[in-house]
This record gives C-alpha cells, structure tokens and sequence, in this order.
C-alpha cells in the first residue's frame, strides 16, 4: 500500500512539476465528463414539453442541449490535448531520470542477475503506461465523475434504477481480481519475453552476423524466439479466456435484470404511477450505466497497469539507493600511494554462482610497482580488477588502499584515481576524439591531450587511416561512419584508458589481446614509460596478460589459478622456481621459436 501511495505520489509530482499549466488544463476533461452526463435530463425534460405541448420546457431542454454540448466539446478539446502533450513530456522526463538512475548504481549486479534482469525487462516493457499513468489516473477519475453524476440523475427520476447500479458492482469488484492476475501475466511472462527480445536483437547485431550465417543459426533461433514468445504469450491467451467467462456471467445476469426492471417500469407508466419524464431518463440511463460499469473496469486496469508501472520505478530508485547506502565511505583516496594496495583474505563469488571466483586471496601491490597478473581462464584476473574499481564488493575480507578500507573510500573519488583498459571494453560508436576523449572529460576537447593518449596506447596508426582524422563519425551504423577491426577498437580503448593523468591505479585487462606483433612491441616500450610516471606518482600499474614475452619487465609477477595465488615473485625468481609460471613461460617461448 505505501509503495502504491508513493507511486501515485511519483506520477502525480512529476506531471505537477512536468508543467503544471498543462495539468490543470488536463482537468478540464473531466469537466467535460461530468457535463455529458447531465443529457438525460435534458433528453426526459423534452419528453414531457412533447407530452405536454409546453413550448418553454421544448426550449429549455433544446438550449441546454446546445449549451452543455458546445462547452462540454470545448473543454474536451482542450483537456485532450493538454493530456496528449502532457503525456510526451512526461514521457521524457521518465526517459531522462530511468538513465540517470541506471548509470548511477555504483555495482554491475544488475545487469547480471536475472531476477533483476527480468524485473527490469517489465520495467523496459511496461515503461510506456509511465508516461500515460497521469492520463489513465486521470481516466478514472473522469470515468468516476461522469459515473457519479450519471447515477443521481438516474436515481433521483427512479428509485428502480439502483437495483442495475447494485447488479453492476460485483463486476467492479470482480477488478481486484483480475488487475491480480494482469500482474501475474506480466510476471509469468517476463523471462520469456526478455529471451525472445534478446534474441531479435542477437539476429540484428554485425558481431552476430558472421557465426550465425556460417553455423545457420537463422532457423534455430527462429524456433527458440517462436517457442519463447508462445511462452510469453500463453498466460496472456489464458487470462483472455478467464475474463470472457466473467463477463459473459456478469454481462448475462446485468441484461436479465435490466429487462425487468424496465417491464416493470412500462407497466407502471401505462398505469400512469410514472411519468414521461422519468421513463425517459430511465431509457437513457439504461445504457449508461451498462457503459460505465465496462468503463470502470477498464479505466481501473489502464491505471493499475500504470501504477504497476510507476510501482516498477520506485521499486528501481529503491534498488539504487539500496546499492548506494552499501557505498557509504566518504574518505578521499590518498594523493599519492605510500603503503600500496593490500587484498587481505578477499572472497568472492558472483551473484547466483555456484563457487567462488576468488578465494581467500592476500596480496600486497607495492606503491610505483608493475604487477603482472597472469594464470589460465577464468582464474579470476578481471575478477580481481573488477573488484579493484569497486564494480563488486567482496564477499569477505577487504581492501586496503594505503590501509583505508575501499569499503569506506569514496568510490567515485577512488574511480577518479584509477584507469586503464577492460578485458570487455566498450566501442563507444562517436567521434574518434570522443571516443578517446571520454576517458577524461575534463579534457575531452584537449586535442593535444587525445593525440598525446593515442600516442601512447599506440593507437596513432589508427587515426592516420581515419579519413577526417579526429572528427572522424565511428561506427558504420551511422551516416558518415567507419567500421573499424577489432584490434584497432582495442587500441582505442587502451587511448582512452591513457587520457587520465597521474592515476593511483593503471589497470590494463589483457590490452594487447587483438593486437599484432609490432603495434605489441611499440605498446609495451610505451608501457614502460607511462607505467613509470604512474609508478613515479607513487601509482600501481596492474598488467593482465596471456603474453609472457612482455610480464618479464614486471617488477612482480603473481600467477593464480582458481581464484588463489599459486605463486608469485620476479620473473627470474619464478623461472628459477620451475614451477607453474617457468612451465608455462617454456610452453609459449617454445611456440614462438
Ligand atoms: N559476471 C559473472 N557472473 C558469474 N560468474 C562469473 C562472471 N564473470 C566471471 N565469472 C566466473 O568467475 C571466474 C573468474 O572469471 P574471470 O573473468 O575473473 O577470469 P579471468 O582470469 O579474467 O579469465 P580470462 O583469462 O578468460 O579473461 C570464472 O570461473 C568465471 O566463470
Ligand atoms: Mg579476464
């Protein structure tokens, strides 16, 4: 209850402040509601002027026709389209704030879990009945006004007519039921329709293009999408069937008894027990209130549908705030490192995983040292970066920035002071001085600071094939733009890694993983020199490779294997060990000679 109260509270204060002009105009429909439903008494008024042959109640039921319908139309115009462009600025400022709030939760959990993803897959599905949750509110309260003031007018010319109000109440209240079950379609099907969205999108995208045509993909996944979206639309045909059943009884016993409440209203007029007047209104009426119980109820489910909605986004800024009171820590990182980076007995392990991807690991990373990270698949390397950039919390142990705990950092002052490349970096699809540029966007139009960068993530081949260099549009989805390869996507984000300045923290995931051999070579020279002045500010440079040739300059080299450190030490030191690192350091050396 108090979550549909807020939801109401969060339609209503972001339409207000929306505009509020706009939303008072918005009122005037329901106005105009209101006013329609007076008709029958003009309609049972001319009825008896015509029995009668009274010429002032023909004019006065004529005039207040006209008058009621012209201004009613007038304020239907104007509510309407108030309500229509209401609903896009609405639209919009639910657009703007559900990006601003995705961007703004500090961990990656939510784009992992698929609890969460399913949630937000309703969210995305559903996200539309947000801009129109003021209309469909505002529907209701039109629709219950217009009810309201249709059933005095009915009641008062006959007292019969309550009997066709009572009859259509249990459909009313029969809406309780069934705006249950609309969530529980909507529920039940979620995953099935996140799968079948997931997957239209799989057949769009060029990185797709190539696996799906060699492996003929096209008819399978066709079959899994066909199969997901019957699935996602299964609870949908059942609950269509369940609602024509309680229609079909209400619609049956509503007609029944309006047949013989209107006999009996006949018999008594030709009996002259009612007047002219009041049959009429009684006719009138009749359809009326059959419209307005259908009404109700599908006024009520359009604005449960979009409290549902607003319920979703509340449930995603509580979602947020949930994760941001984890990140309580308000200490500043150190300007410069003098202890270093300490993992004391840090666990991890993925939401919904089975083991750890980390496991009661302790590890000290000397200030201006460069650490190189190495060990088989799914050893934990990113792990560990990931959980360096405060992506992930760990599971148990913690931390220590120069013996402050992460967990009680300022992570956004920490990320501040850390950069580098990701193993799953991003091709940000804009200008080639943008994508680069990002990396720090206090400099993002330093043109010198971009070449500088591209410079040293030896990326300044890549600019010199661009046709219009820095202003180059990347990206062959839009007009102008240029496809690029995949290593030289890479070398691009190892630039935009390059764009900070004096970071406490250089991580470079795998950064030379699409590379070839010279671009390699030219890196690591330029590695060296930008590790030195990271080193030289009292920084840590974390270097994640698969390429022994270049973790001998490291000055330590820590090897891990299932989320544990199964040795570490120089590279000499290690080589001399004949362990893990000496027998592996063979292996590749043999296969480049
Ligand atoms: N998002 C995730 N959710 C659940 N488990 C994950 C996730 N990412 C990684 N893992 C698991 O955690 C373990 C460590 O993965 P990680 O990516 O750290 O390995 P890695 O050493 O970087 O491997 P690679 O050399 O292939 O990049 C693996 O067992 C992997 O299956
Ligand atoms: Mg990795």
């Amino acid at each position: 209850m108090k979550t549909t109260l807020r939801a109401l509270w969060l339609v209503f204060a972001t339409t207000v402040r929306a505009s509020p002009l706009q939303s008072l105009l918005c009122l005037a429909e329901t106005a105009s509601r209101a006013l329609s439903a007076l008709n029958p008494l003009f309609y049972g008024l001319f009825a008896s002027g015509a029995v009668r042959q009274d010429a002032a109640m023909l004019l006065a039921a004529v005039v207040g026709l006209i008058c009621t319908t012209a201004v009613r139309m007038i304020f239907e115009i104007i509510g309407t389209s108030a309500r229509l462009r209401q609903m896009d600025t609405i639209g919009f400022v639910f657009q703007h704030r559900i990006a601003k709030i995705m961007g703004s939760i500090e961990t990656l959990d939510h784009q992992e879990s698929p609890a969460l993803l399913d949630k937000l897959q309703m969210f995305r599905d559903y996200a539309g009945s947000l801009a129109g949750a003021l209309n469909s509110i505002l529907g209701l309260i039109n629709t219950v006004v217009w009810s309201a003031t249709s059933l005095i007018v009915a009641i008062t010319a006959d007292w019969r007519l309550i009997i066709l109000v009572l009859l259509g109440l249990p459909r009313i209240l029969l809406t309780r039921m069934t705006v249950r079950w609309d969530q529980e379609v909507e529920d039940e099907g979620s995953p099935h329709n996140r799968r079948a969205n997931e997957l239209v999108d799989l057949c769009h995208r060029v990185d797709a293009g190539a696996e799906i045509r060699v492996f003929g993909l096209a008819p399978e996944l066709r079959r899994i999408i066909r199969r997901s979206t019957r699935q996602w639309q299964l609870p949908t045909i059942r609950k269509a069937g369940r609602y024509m059943l309680v229609d079909l009884i209400n619609g049956l016993v509503y007609y029944g008894a309006a047949a013989a409440v209107l006999g009996w209203m006949i018999i008594d007029t030709f009996a002259g027990r009612v007047d002219v007047q009041a049959i009429t209104i009684a006719i009138t009426a009749l359809g009326t209130l059959q419209v307005m119980t259908s009404n109700i109820v599908g006024t009520t489910k359009w604005a449960a549908q979009s409290i549902r909605s607003a319920t979703r986004f509340v449930w995603l800024q509580d979602y947020a705030r949930t994760v941001h009171d984890r990140f309580t820590g308000d200490r500043k990182p150190p300007p410069k490192l003098q202890i270093g980076i300490r993992f004391e007995n840090v666990s991890f392990r993925y939401a919904g995983a089975t083991r750890n991807a980390i496991t009661d690991l302790t590890l000290d990373l000397a200030p201006g040292q460069v650490v190189a990270l190495v060990g088989e698949n799914g050893a934990g390397k990113s792990t560990l970066v990931k959980l360096l950039t405060g992506m992930y919390a760990p599971t148990s142990g913690r931390i220590l920035i120069d013996g402050i705990d992460l967990a009680d950092l300022d992570v956004t002052a920490w990320r501040q002071r850390c950069t580098g490349a990701f193993q799953d970096h991003a091709n940000f699809e804009f200008t080639a001085a943008e994508t680069v540029g990002l990396g720090a966007l206090d400099r993002m139009e330093d043109t010198d600071a971009i070449k500088r960068a591209l410079y040293d993530g030896a990326g300044e081949n890549v600019l010199k094939a661009l046709p219009n260099g820095l202003a180059t549009q990347l990206g062959t989805r839009w007009p102008k733009g240029i496809g690029l390869s995949g290593g030289q996507w890479q070398r691009l984000a190892i630039a935009r890694g390059m764009m900070r300045r004096r970071p406490l923290l250089l991580a470079l995931d795998e950064p030379t993983s699409a590379l070839d051999a010279a671009t390699e070579n030219a890196l690591f020279e330029r590695y060296a020199a930008a590790t030195r002045e990271t080193g030289r500010r009292g920084g840590i440079t974390l270097l994640v490779t698969h390429r022994f040739s270049t973790v001998a300059a490291a000055d330590t080299v820590v090897v891990l294997s299932n989320g544990q450190i199964a040795e570490s030490g120089t590279h000499t030191y290690l080589l001399r060990r004949q362990g893990a690192y000496a027998e592996l350091y063979g292996l590749q050396a043999r296969g480049y000679s």
